[in-house]
């Protein structure tokens, strides 16, 4: 598996991968409404436009993207989206895309790095290292956490 920058190409890819995931993998947290509002964003469209005001790095495996993880050029101490293809969860991609993540906003400078975790991605974030700073429930998008790790610079 590599990491590699995604490109304008790959819009169509993310798209759909995150849409699979969110229905096949978020569902068991989170009702049918929100799935449905949460999946529906992030079409192939907005994945092209809003591409630059992001920094967003892609797993390939066999030729096909597995997973992929951002941030905004103008937060880099706030995690931006996460998602690891369905049939790959649980192979060590998220961690893989973490760390380039958490590689990149360490050499621009942040110390404290916080994320909003689903429900669902809770757990493997604590395995990372990151603190529940609070959760926040929110009737529209359902259950969400504020995590928070701080990053050691040589
Ligand atoms: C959360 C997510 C990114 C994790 O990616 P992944 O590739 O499956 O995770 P990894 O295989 O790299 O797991 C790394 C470690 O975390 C553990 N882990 C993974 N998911 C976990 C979970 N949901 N709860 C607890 N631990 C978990 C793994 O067992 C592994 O531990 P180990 O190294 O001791 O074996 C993935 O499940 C996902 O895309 N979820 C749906 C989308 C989502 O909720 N994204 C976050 C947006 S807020």
């Amino acid at each position: 598996m590599r990491i590699r920058k995604a490109t304008l190409e790959d819009a169509k890819e993310l798209s759909a991968l995150r849409k699979a995931t969110i229905r096949a993998i978020n569902k068991h947290d989170y009702t049918p409404s929100q799935i449905a509002r949460w999946s529906k964003r992030w079409n192939t469209v907005e994945f092209q436009l809003q591409d630059d005001p992001f920094l967003r790095y892609v797993a390939v495996q066999d030729g096909k993207i597995v997973g992929y993880a951002d941030i905004r050029k103008k937060s880099p101490e706030e995690m931006g989206g996460l998602y690891v293809r369905k049939d790959f969860i649980q192979k060590g991609v998220g961690r893989k895309l973490m760390k380039k993540i958490e590689d990149m906003v360490r050499k621009m400078g942040v110390k404290s790095f916080l994320l909003h975790s689903s429900t669902t991605a809770k757990g493997f974030y604590e395995k990372l290292g990151y603190t529940v700073l609070s959760l926040k429930k929110n009737r529209i998008k359902g259950d969400y956490y504020i995590l928070e790790k701080k990053l050691l610079h040589p």
